[in-house]
């Protein structure tokens, strides 16, 4: 059974990976702050991510570009027309639902019931400058997707790129989502990692299987079990206004079955949308096509569409290293993280805190790991609860400075997962760390 979401909520705020936004306000809907361990966990997300994606392949290449984009954006991409959902209302209890969530047509809350379904924009609406009308309208991105495509040309040109090649892109995103919910899976706050992989048309499907098996493996690599990840083929009735075809990845969570990520074959929909050329289009002033230096002809390329969220994929990566275990009678809860994902590499830990000679030591150690890999020092507890502690967050190795170390300079280094201890000169603890941990890792 996968661990209630709950129970992952609960371990995320007393250890300090995630509290409720604005908390002594009484907090904000469905909004998360990301802590201490939270911050790692994600950069190691989008480390991981990135490196996977940009620095072990040839053909990418990656931007950041601004959450506030020109309005004409919107309504060339089709977000301003379709990015919608339908929305109802319970009669009764006023609460309010998204109609393609509920089954029947009556209030899953009340019984009560429910206004006709109308269509609500999912986009944030703010403006730009003082003057707070129609023209200066602008909206928060709602997927990071359209920075690469208004920048496709400036990529391929100054980067002299030749397709195939992919530009990939991490940040936030925002949705007014009707429903959100289920802690950080679904909030109007998000961030993404999305790549758009442009490809000659006609290579567009065979591009789209390398990139759902791709994908796919790189949770699996980073530990995901198997078991619980599934690729599901959306129906034609739930594709986006721009796909020909999506393949979700999804994840076993304790709400059943749900996306992580999406692999979108998304056509020339957005280059051709976003062209001068397009008979519809009055305001763009480029074509957003690739020149063929051999055949001398433009194309317009087709795109395949990998797209994760950070805060599901994070979330997905807490769940499943989630594990309660019996040792010697009494509960253990530990998260095995992939090492790349823990927050924190190695803790060391003095076993008696009163001895001015071990903590020195111990401190010592901390600074000469501390250039190679996240190192935590804690003396704030008997060293069973400081073990607890450690394998509740992650943390792959503790290093244990006691009285023989004074004489022997030798230490004890425990493993998270096995929980075996080895004794080890102080002089190897770092090589034999970077080994264990596959590298130096800051
Ligand atoms: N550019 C394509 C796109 O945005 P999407 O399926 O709507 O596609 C991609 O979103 C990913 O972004 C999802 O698989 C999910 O991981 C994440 N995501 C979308 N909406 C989210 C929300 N409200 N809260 C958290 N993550 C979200």
């Amino acid at each position: 059974m996968p661990v209630d979401l709950e129970k992952i909520k609960s371990l995320c705020k007393r250890r300090g990976f995630i509290f409720p936004s604005s908390e002594v306000y009484g907090g904000l809907e469905s909004t998360w702050d990301y802590g201490p361990l939270g911050v790692e966990l994600k950069n190691n997300v989008k480390r991981a991510w990135w490196q996977a994606v940009v620095y072990e392949r040839d053909d990418m290449e990656g931007v950041d570009a601004a959450i506030l984009m020109n309005r004409w954006v919107w309504k060339y991409s089709g977000h301003e027309d379709t990015f919608s959902d339908p929305l109802v209302d319970c009669k009764e209890c006023k609460r309010r639902f998204r109609n393609d969530h509920i089954e029947g047509n009556k209030c899953p809350g009340c019984g009560g019931e429910l206004t006709e379904p109308r269509m609500f924009n999912l986009m944030f609406r703010t403006f730009m400058g003082p003057v707070q009308d129609d023209s200066a309208l602008v909206y928060l991105r709602p997927e990071t997707a359209q920075g690469i495509f208004v920048n496709f040309l400036n990529v391929q040109t100054t980067m002299r790129r030749k397709l195939p090649f992919g530009v990939a892109q991490i940040g936030k995103a925002f949705r007014n989502e009707i429903t959100p919910g289920n802690f950080t899976f679904r909030t109007r706050e998000f961030e993404q990692m999305e790549i758009e992989y442009f490809v000659r048309p006609g290579t567009d499907e065979d591009w789209f299987e390398r990139w759902v098996a791709d994908r796919f493996n790189w949770y699996v690599n980073l530990g995901i079990k198997p078991e619980n990840l599934r690729k599901r083929e959306q129906g034609k009735e739930e594709l986006a206004h721009y796909a020909k075809r999506t393949i979700d990845i999804e994840y076993l969570f304790s709400i059943g079955w749900s996306e992580i990520e999406g692999i979108a074959n998304r056509t020339d929909f957005d280059l051709r949308s976003h062209s001068k050329s397009n008979p519809q289009n009055e305001h763009s002033v480029a074509d957003l096509a690739y020149f063929d230096e051999q055949t001398k002809e433009h194309v317009i390329p087709y795109v395949i569409e990998p797209s994760a969220g950070v805060d599901r994929t994070a979330l997905a990566f807490l769940v499943d290293a989630y594990h309660e275990e019996q040792v010697r009678g009494e509960k253990r809860v530990v998260l095995k993280l992939h090492k790349d994902l823990a927050p924190i590499k190695v803790a060391i830990l003095p076993l008696l805190r009163n001895r001015p000679e071990i903590v020195e030591m111990a401190r010592k150690i901390k600074k000469d790991l501390q250039p190679a890999m996240r190192a935590v020092y804690d003396d704030t507890g008997s060293i069973g609860r400081l073990y607890r502690r450690q394998d509740e967050i992650g943390t792959p190795f503790c290093v244990t400075v006691d009285v023989q170390s004074l004489d022997d300079q030798q230490v004890t280094v425990r493993d998270r997962d096995t929980m075996e201890q080895i004794r080890i000169s102080v002089d190897q603890l770092k090589a034999y760390l970077v080994e264990q941990l596959g590298g130096e890792c800051k």
